[in-house]
């Protein structure tokens, strides 16, 4: 077999996030606003996860797709300053690379998505030459990947029999139908957030939906902003509180998570670490516009950790 070479592969979205801070509530009318800043980052859930996964320490490779165009060679060359092997990413003549706005303001965003060549992945471009070598697979943004969604449960399937363990993070159905139709089944960390959760459960109430969706998932996780996370594994339960910090943009605050909650996971920790590791990414991530900036390194994380829970206790 060929040696692994890499802790992590993702599949899913790159693209460029332009954020907008201040007064962002659009006025239709022609009405011009002036906003407080702009900032053109780095983007897209995969990215970001995988940015935060190498600055985490894990040797990480992300497939994706983007077009040959100044945003799509904007994030091959942000990849590359972080370490992450973009060499799977194909280069699409034919297609737009996807870009977001991004209106933020303290907690809260709304996001304005051109998905380009998110949407124009397909199951034919992912060489599967890269299962091989890799030790996990990380799959992003399901819903909005509508070229790739249903190819998604073989490719989760295909490196369990290849012998990786698997995570899925679905971010949110931009058309709100939530239909999963099959995956979980190969899914090995389920990593949703509080209203992802619900609306994949069909549940109004989280405690109901935890139930509904850790009966499908090995381990299942769930992202509540500033409440912090939890974990369910069997009957286990794993609660941790958010950390205190200056919030300035939540964009990729949830990738930033998993970045630190899969490189404890994949160190065989034990869950309130790997929770303490995601929320501490999660938070540091928020107080940077944008997603790869505030994302720590494996000793940032520790000692944001050990300064956090010392000062609980003090
Ligand atoms: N305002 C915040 N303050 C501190 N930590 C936060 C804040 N927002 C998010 N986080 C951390 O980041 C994690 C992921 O953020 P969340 O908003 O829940 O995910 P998503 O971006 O997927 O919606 C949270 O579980 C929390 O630990
Ligand atoms: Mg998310």
């Amino acid at each position: 077999m060929t040696e692994r070479h890499y802790d992590v592969l993702v599949i899913g979205d790159l693209n460029a996030d332009i954020i907008l801070t201040g007064d962002t509530a659009p006025v239709f009318g022609q009405v011009e606003k002036v906003v407080d800043d702009l900032v053109l980052v780095p983007g897209g859930s995969a990215a970001i996860f995988a940015a935060g996964a190498a600055k985490m320490g894990l040797r990480t490779a992300l497939i994706g797709k983007v077009g040959n165009d100044t945003f799509g060679h904007y994030m091959l060359e942000a990849l590359r300053g972080v370490n992450v092997d973009s060499s799977p990413v194909i280069v699409d003549q034919a297609i737009k690379t996807g870009a977001t706005i991004v209106l933020s303001r303290g907690t809260d965003r709304a996001m304005l998505t051109y998905r380009g060549s998110i949407a124009a992945l397909t199951e034919a471009d992912v060489d599967r030459s890269w299962s091989q070598k890799a030790r996990h697979l990380h799959v992003t943004s399901f819903f909005l990947q509508s070229g790739l969604c249903s190819a998604i449960p073989n490719l989760l399937a295909e490196a369990h029999a290849a012998g990786l363990t698997t995570s899925l993070d679905t971010n949110r159905d931009p058309n709100g139908e939530w239909n999963l139709g099959g995956p979980l089944a190969q899914v090995d960390v389920f990593l949703p957030n509080e209203d992802e959760a619900k609306a994949l459960a069909g549940e109004v109430d989280l405690d109901h939906a935890l139930e509904k969706l850790a009966a499908e998932v090995p381990l299942l996780v769930v992202k509540r902003g500033e409440l912090g996370a939890l974990a369910l594994r069997g009957r286990e339960r794993v609660e941790v509180p958010a950390f205190p910090v200056d919030t300035r943009d939540t964009t990729g605050a949830g990738d930033a998570f998993n970045a630190g909650f899969l490189a404890g996971w994949l160190r065989g920790l034990p869950l309130i670490q790997c929770l303490r590791l995601g929320c501490a990414c999660g938070a540091l991530c928020t107080t940077q516009m944008g997603g790869f900036k505030g994302q720590p390194t494996w000793a940032e994380a520790k000692a944001f950790i050990t300064r956090h829970c010392n000062l609980r206790r003090g």
